[in-house]
């Protein structure tokens, strides 16, 4: 695992998207996976500008988005797809039918889990999968627990995300309590994987990570200490337990 630690927030997201322009430069028809949270927005910023000033081209770009809660309107701006157009797709020149983004609004849900992963798969498997990190060290939705999916799966929210997420909605009763995540096999399928975290209050979940003592479902982003490519970008303030 590797660790690269940035001064502030505004660093750490231009490292990411440096990171992001170069896979996409090696390979144009690239398989991302997404990441939504308050942590990607300003990657997200930096890969509109160099876009738009320095031409980067998403036009043969695939992307996956990992999460999505369940029950919510698409227009409701709390909702991964909103978000997404919102942060990303609308201003790049990524094709919509390229973008995948679990559908929390499934008469199905099981069966969409099911077709996710199978189009994953079709679509070649993901080149390089970006992530946030809960407070409580889950990753996409995958929340501590005794057993962790393996595939993409129709999960229960832990309240302390619930309480996290909290502050995007006019009131905690408005959080989900189910959304769709990418299982942890999904996600560990990925040929590269970067992690981003800023600000204290992810401190505690990064020092555990790094520290790399124990691999724990209690702490599902240890799981990523088994993966070979794994870059963790932090800010200093993430990083503060860490040393
Ligand atoms: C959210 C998302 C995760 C995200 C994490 C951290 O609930 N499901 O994919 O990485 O929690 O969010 P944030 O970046 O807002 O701190």
């Amino acid at each position: 695992m590797k660790i690269i630690v940035k001064k502030d927030y505004d660093s750490m997201s231009k490292e990411a998207a440096g990171i992001v322009r170069k896979e996409i430069e090696k390979k144009k028809d690239i398989v991302l996976g997404l990441a939504t949270g308050s942590t990607p927005i300003g990657m997200y910023k930096e890969l509109i500008r160099m876009h738009k000033e320095e031409g980067l081209d998403f036009s043969h770009v695939v992307s996956f988005n990992l999460d999505e809660y369940i029950g919510i309107d698409y227009d409701n701006p709390n909702s991964y797809h909103y978000y997404m157009k919102e942060n990303l797709f609308d201003h790049i020149n990524i094709l919509k039918e390229n973008t995948f983004i679990p559908d929390g609004n499934s008469d199905d849900l099981e069966e969409s889990c099911r077709i996710y992963d199978k189009l994953i798969e079709e679509k070649g498997g993901i080149d390089l999968q970006i992530l946030g990190i809960g407070a409580n060290g889950h990753i996409g939705f995958n929340e501590p627990a005794e057993e962790l999916n393996y595939g993409t799966s129709v999960v229960d929210l832990d309240d302390r995300t619930i309480k996290d997420n909290a502050r995007f909605f006019n009131s905690i009763d408005e959080v989900p309590k189910k959304a769709i995540t990418m299982g942890i096999g999904t996600i560990m399928k990925a040929k590269k994987i970067i992690l981003m975290a800023n600000g204290k209050n992810k401190a505690e979940a990064i020092s555990k990570l790094i520290k790399g003592k124990k691999i724990t479902t209690k702490l599902p982003a240890t799981l990523l200490l088994l993966h070979p490519d794994v870059t963790v970008i932090v800010d200093e303030e993430a990083y503060s337990l860490g040393k």
